[in-house]
């Protein structure tokens, strides 16, 4: 069946300034890390990505090697997009990535100009796009230039292969570096990718190279921050409160860095489990009060979010109905948070 998107679609999403940009974020956006690759049921995905649309997401997040296997995900992406949303492409943020692991051999990962350049071209065959609208440096490389690996950014959005140009996993003082040296070529840092959530903290320690956190260094440089990974791979939900649903990212056993029966030890569910009685006192699931838990800060464009099937990414949006906390709500999950039990 054809697609036509829901008329209501900017209805309910709320839409937030990036950093000191002239684009605006949805404050949830989806990603398509796992999810959408070989093994994945395309009926399912392509309800996702409607539901995402109809529900005012207008920004999709991929790179190259989403999948599994790697390039996967951008080929399923391009796929739906060009039967489904290529009407509305000028309403849609598309982003990419390249920097991890893709194709074997010198170029295939890291930083170099030749590396970017050539992911960056990959990636636009796959999805069948003319450009994307961000393209990130997807994490640090300590051996190429940084100079060199910004030059290829500010080189590729001189094309019009990319609109805006990111960072993704950059610590603190490398960030400031990084976004001064686009700024002096001209091409602004819009944006960087942080994982961030009750259960991942980072971003809010002090890097000592500049004696400042990464959310104030993007603060005082006017870069907006999309933060991945908001429900810790779904652990931040009930789902694992009783055992290992089989159709869970840690049931389904997925390859490259998704969450494993390693990551669910009794410590961190004893936190979960009284994170999701809160939530249940603030009439919330815990998946949508550990979104309203990030969107509280304004530093926070957008919130990242995966989703395994329309109907929970619509749960996830639900956490904007009630984003507001009391001081005693934060000072519980501080506590709980900082439990050493
Ligand atoms: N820049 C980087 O290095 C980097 C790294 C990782 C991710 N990312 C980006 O961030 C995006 C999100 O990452 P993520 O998938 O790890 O995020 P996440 O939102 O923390 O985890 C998504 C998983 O949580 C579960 N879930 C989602 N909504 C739920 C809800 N309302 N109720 C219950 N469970 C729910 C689902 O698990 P089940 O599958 O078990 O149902 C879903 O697959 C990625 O797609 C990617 O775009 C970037």
């Amino acid at each position: 069946m054809d697609y036509q998107a829901a008329d209501s679609r900017y209805d309910q999403m709320q839409y937030r300034r990036c950093g000191k940009s002239g684009i605006k974020l949805p404050a949830i956006s989806l990603g398509l890390w796992q999810n959408f690759g070989e093994t994945d049921d395309k009926k399912v995905y392509r309800e996702t990505l409607h539901t995402a649309f109809d529900c005012g997401i207008t920004h999709f997040d991929l790179a190259n090697n989403y999948g599994p296997p790697g390039g996967e995900a951008e080929i399923n992406f391009g796929k739906v997009f060009k039967k489904d949303f290529t009407s509305y492409r000028d309403e849609i943020l598309i982003s990419t990535k390249s920097g991890y692991y893709m194709w074997p051999g010198p170029y295939g990962e890291w930083g170099s100009r030749k590396q970017l350049i050539s992911s960056l071209d990959q990636s636009l065959k796959r999805m069948d796009l003319d450009y994307v609208d961000i393209f990130y440096h997807h994490r640090p490389d300590p051996d190429t230039p940084l100079e060199e690996s910004m030059m290829a950014l500010d080189h590729l959005v001189r094309q019009g292969k990319a609109l805006y140009a990111g960072i993704s996993n950059y610590p603190a003082g490398k960030t400031a570096e990084a976004v001064r040296i686009l700024k002096e070529l001209g091409t602004p840092c819009l944006i960087h990718q942080p994982r961030y959530s009750m259960l991942d903290r980072w971003v809010e320690a002090t890097d000592e190279s500049v004696h400042k956190n990464l959310l104030q260094v993007l603060e005082e440089n006017g870069v907006g921050a999309i933060v991945f990974s908001p429900l810790a791979q779904g652990l931040l939900t009930d789902k694992y409160l009783k055992g290992i649903p089989d159709d869970s990212r840690v049931g389904r056993k997925l390859p490259n860095g998704a969450l494993t029966a390693t990551g669910l030890d009794a410590s961190i569910l004893k936190k979960v489990a009284a994170l999701n009685e809160l939530a249940i006192q603030r009439g919330q699931t815990l998946a949508q009060m550990a979104i309203a838990w990030l969107l509280k800060d304004s530093r926070v464009t957008s919130v990242l979010v995966g989703a395994s099937s329309g109907a929970q990414l619509k749960n996830s949006i639900d956490s904007l109905k009630q984003i507001h906390f009391t001081s005693s709500e934060l000072e519980q999950i501080e506590l709980i948070l900082n439990s050493s039990e």
